[in-house]
């Protein structure tokens, strides 16, 4: 019988306080059922917490799933404990409510459109997730801890709405209209106070658009003292990371501080999001000149303006660099927003051009390092701009294309990485970049210093 399955059957006959505490029982259990240098476990589930509606107090609740990851040392001894909680929410459309105001005060003669009350806009149903991971030894953050700073930070879904619970759900949903950004901002900052200074915090939401054909996502990452600013504007200063159209990319000066070691940089990563191992089953991958021919993060040639793991059907949706050893010249990282690289496509190749970028009709070659035996040697088929705003983008490993295909490609290729629009970025050792793979191009000037040394983690 397996470790695991003895520890389960072990623990099941007790009772605990809380999940938390089953999971620590059953680590604890799989650490005692063998010699080992450490355990891991995940525990996940869904759940659903019992709450009292807001104003008929009938018994109600919110449904949600959970994540615990606990890590072990090999005494036994718990070396790591992170909490994930996701919740469905609600939103309204802060621009349509605004614009209904106005109409309305228009409508009715009056001067001042604030004095409207809220009128109508379109709904934004979705999921926030909340990831807190306090230090050892820190003031713990419980799942009603999380469940109390969603619910003050953004709209629950509830299960049992009696119209009384209705009419007043949705007037305090429109009395405070978010976009995604707002609820990542506002959840963060209610989670935050519940914990202690250094207890890292990630909040992501995703909003669907029920009027448009796309979904809105936004995520934010710090430890609580960032968010515990009152300044409104200090709070999503550095080290903060907000993944979305508006802010694609943020450098953090000197905020990484350890040895650079895989556990350390891993560890910091996930303040972004979680580390990816698609490629290589390497979650940190060293970008360091080592072949002449590999492909970027192997060479010390000039990389294009491009997206990451284009060749995937579903490429990660951001990724940290983190710098080890700049070079002495060169190896300056370049960056473009994709709404910029959308404006320049239209510029230079015309609406026919952009017509064509944002077709179905775009593969991209594995490259051979991250191919799998027996796996795809080219991606499935895909636009370079979708509708939403995010795109994929590489011009050196395109597949076989018709030459009317290829001509766009390379006028387009040539005109997004000769845009003044191109942001150079130097990184010193230390420095963290922090880019998403879906809103924003990124790529390298040449270099020759091989002692050039960068981390990449791809995160989810
Ligand atoms: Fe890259």
């Amino acid at each position: 019988m397996s470790r695991m399955q003895s520890a389960l059957l072990e623990t099941e006959k007790d009772t605990y306080a809380d999940v938390e505490a089953y999971v620590r029982a059953i680590g604890s259990a799989v650490s005692k059922g063998q010699p080992n240098v450490g355990v891991k476990l995940r525990l996940m589930g869904e759940v659903r917490f019992p709450i009292v509606s807001y104003v008929t107090k009938r018994p109600s609740a919110v449904r949600g799933t959970i994540e615990i990851d606990l890590e072990l040392d090999a005494s036994g001894s718990v070396d790591r404990v992170c909490k994930t909680l996701e919740l469905d929410i609600a939103t309204a459309c802060p621009c349509t409510l605004r614009y209904s105001r106005l109409s309305g005060a228009r409508d009715l003669g009056l001067a001042k459109p604030d004095s409207m009350p809220p009128t109508f806009t379109h709904s934004q149903p979705g999921r926030v997730r909340m990831r807190v991971e306090p230090n050892l030894g820190a003031r713990d953050v419980g799942f009603t801890d999380m469940i109390q700073a969603a619910g003050t930070g953004t709209h629950l879904r509830e299960m049992v709405l009696k119209r009384p619970d209705e009419h007043a759900l949705v007037e305090r949903i429109h009395r405070r209209p978010q976009f995604a950004e707002d609820v990542v901002r506002s959840v963060a900052m209610e989670l935050a106070a519940y914990a202690d200074e250094e207890t890292s915090i990630e909040v992501s939401a995703v909003l669907d658009e029920s009027i448009h054909p796309h979904k809105a996502a936004a995520s934010i990452a710090g430890l609580a003292r960032n968010f515990w600013q009152t300044d409104a504007s200090a709070t999503v200063g550095a080290p903060l990371i907000v993944n979305c159209r508006s802010e694609p990319w943020r450098v953090e000066r000197r905020a990484f501080t350890e040895p650079f070691e895989k556990k350390n940089l891993e560890r910091f990563a996930a303040r972004y999001g979680n580390p990816s191992s698609k490629d290589c089953n390497a979650t940190v991958w060293p970008i360091q000149p080592r072949t002449s021919l590999g492909t970027f993060s192997e060479t010390d040639g000039e990389a294009r303006l491009h997206t990451d793991a284009q060749y995937r059907a579903d490429p990660e949706s951001s990724f940290v660099l983190v710098c080890e050893k700049p070079a002495k010249e060169g190896g300056t990282s370049i960056l473009l927003p994709a709404e910029k690289a959308r404006a320049i496509a239209l510029d230079h190749l015309g609406k026919d051009g952009l017509d064509a970028l944002t077709q179905p009709l775009w593969q991209w070659t594995v490259p051979e390092v991250f191919r799998k035996p027996n796996g795809h040697t080219v991606s499935p088929v895909a636009p370079v701009f979708e509708a939403g705003g995010a795109m994929r983008w590489r011009f050196d490993n395109l597949a076989v294309l018709s030459d009317e295909l290829m001509d766009i490609a390379a006028a387009f290729d040539l005109a997004i990485n000769t845009s003044d629009a191109v942001v150079q970025v130097d990184l010193e050792a230390g420095d963290v970049l922090h880019c998403d793979n879906r809103y924003a191009l990124h790529g390298r000037t040449t270099f020759t210093d091989r002692a050039r040394l960068l981390y990449r983690i791809r995160l989810t």
